[in-house]
């Protein structure tokens, strides 16, 4: 245990600690025990060092303080399955597990043009806090753009600008759900939600995915069956990470069935305008006429995630309670992306860009479905996808999925299981999910050969 504990002042100037030999130096000075490091510790009394073996040891939390974690936090495991992705970025690696944009679809000379003149001209703009709905005239833009282009957001509607799509899910969680409520998902879905709504001890309902979209008869018994729902969790464009886009008629018995329950719908859609192939279809929220509907959008399959925007369009009664606990989260999203979003979309010719990124993508598609053509039939199929960055592969019964995976990581080809994105990870599971928008054309095709080969292979046991 250190010489100071935590919340015991430290007496004068506290020395500044930011690199290890400024840890020696403390060390030194105070006159910790051997093989002992100084860690600083604030609180509200001021600043103090415990002395701890290294800082892993200090992560370990061994001989120093028993944390008591929240109930909450206590019930959420690390994945099994960062196991098997741990060396995804080791050198000689093939990724095929990310889920980020292609390095050539950002669009780095605009915002490096925007950013400069914006820090040059209105510097204080950029870096003074902001107000928590979001920057005012992106707002009034991305509301107007998306009410006319993809009929999003009627009367009743306001938009909340986010912290990325990710932040819509935990406001949205955060604002309806009490422990232990329902909230309805497909079944597979995206993990980052899914962790998301477990952090609030939902009760996940997984709804199982067909070609066209979810089950909606499994969705019309879940809705009589399950207790307390809140909403139901959807993704109808090229769904991360199945691919699967729900058919318009599936759309509109989803719609008429959840306003029928009185349950939300949280449409998440940061894929929707990468469509490469087949046409455009409407989105559930634009049948809202009742305020069923909750949109979530991001820039960040569009822009740059690391930008962090996203937002939230939906009634003003839900929207103003998310406002409220963004407040205690992050106060606002990041002003100077803001600024930069909103003048990506108004000064850069935005649709030009957005069919630049679909180009993009379909060449990759195209390598990736020349490859699985090749090298994965007959024992891999894979589900149609006419957009986004992922498809879904699936492997005879007979090959144990997670075993697959766990060889073909061996071999220095990264996919993430399937079970990862069940709403219940101890079902079986034969597939697993292959992004085509992160490897070269070259590491797509070299992973999928060798796929292939280990299926044949695993086969044949
Ligand atoms: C379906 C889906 N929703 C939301 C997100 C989160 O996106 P954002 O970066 O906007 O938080 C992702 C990210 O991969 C996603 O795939």
């Amino acid at each position: 245990m250190g010489s100071l504990g935590p919340g015991r002042k430290w007496p004068g100037a506290a020395p500044a600690l930011s690199e290890k030999s400024g840890y020696e130096a403390v060390h030194a000075k105070l006159g910790g025990t051997a093989g002992k490091f100084p860690v600083p510790v604030r609180s509200g009394a001021g600043t103090g060092f415990l002395f701890c073996k290294r800082s892993n040891d200090l992560l370990k939390g061994d001989d120093i303080v028993n944390y008591s974690f929240s109930e909450r936090v206590k019930s959420l495991k690390p994945s099994a399955i960062r196991e098997i992705l741990k060396n995804s970025s080791a050198p000689g690696v093939i990724p095929l597990s990310a889920g980020n944009p292609a390095p050539d679809a950002f669009p780095c000379e605009d915002i490096r043009r925007i950013s400069a003149e914006l820090l040059e001209s209105t510097p204080i703009e950029a870096l003074q806090y902001s107000v928590t709905e979001g920057y005012s005239p992106l707002r009034e833009h991305l509301l107007s753009y998306m009410r006319k282009k993809h009929g999003v957001g009627g009367e009743s509607d306001d938009i909340l600008i986010t912290s990325g799509a990710q932040q819509v899910m935990d406001l949205l969680t955060k604002t309806l759900l009490n422990e232990g409520d329902t909230v309805l998902c497909e079944s597979p879905s995206f993990i980052g939600s899914l962790n998301t709504f477990r952090s609030y001890r939902a009760k996940l309902r997984g709804i199982p995915m067909e070609e066209d979209g979810l089950d909606v008869e499994q969705l019309e018994a879940a809705l009589k069956q399950e207790k307390n729902v809140k909403y139901l969790y959807t993704i109808p464009n090229f769904q991360n990470p199945s691919g699967i886009t729900m058919s318009l008629e599936k759309r509109k018995r989803v719609y008429e069935l959840c306003r029928d329950h009185n349950v939300l719908i949280l449409e998440d859609n940061p894929y929707g305008d990468l469509r490469f192939a087949g046409e455009d279809l409407p989105s559930i929220k634009s049948f809202d006429r009742e305020g069923v509907v909750l949109y979530a959008g991001s820039f960040s399959k569009v822009v740059s995630p690391g930008m962090r925007v996203g937002y939230a369009i939906g009634p003003k009664e839900v929207l103003q309670k998310m406002v409220v606990c963004k407040q205690g989260e992050d106060v606002h999203s990041n002003i100077w992306a803001q600024i930069v979003c909103h003048r990506f979309m108004t000064e850069c010719d935005y649709e030009a860009h957005l069919q630049r990124l679909r180009e993009i993508y379909r060449r990759k598609s195209d390598v990736l479905l020349e490859a699985m053509e090749r090298y994965f039939k007959p024992l891999i199929t894979w589900s149609k996808f006419q957009g986004g960055l992922f498809a879904w592969c699936t492997l005879p019964e007979h090959i144990d999925m997670l075993d697959f995976v766990k060889r073909a990581a061996q071999e220095k080809v990264c996919v993430v299981p399937g079970t990862a994105f069940l709403t219940d990870e101890t079902e079986s599971c034969h597939s697993f999910r292959v992004n085509f928008s992160t490897p070269t054309d070259q590491q797509l095709t070299e992973g999928v050969k060798l796929l292939g080969e280990l299926a044949k292979k695993e086969a044949k046991r």
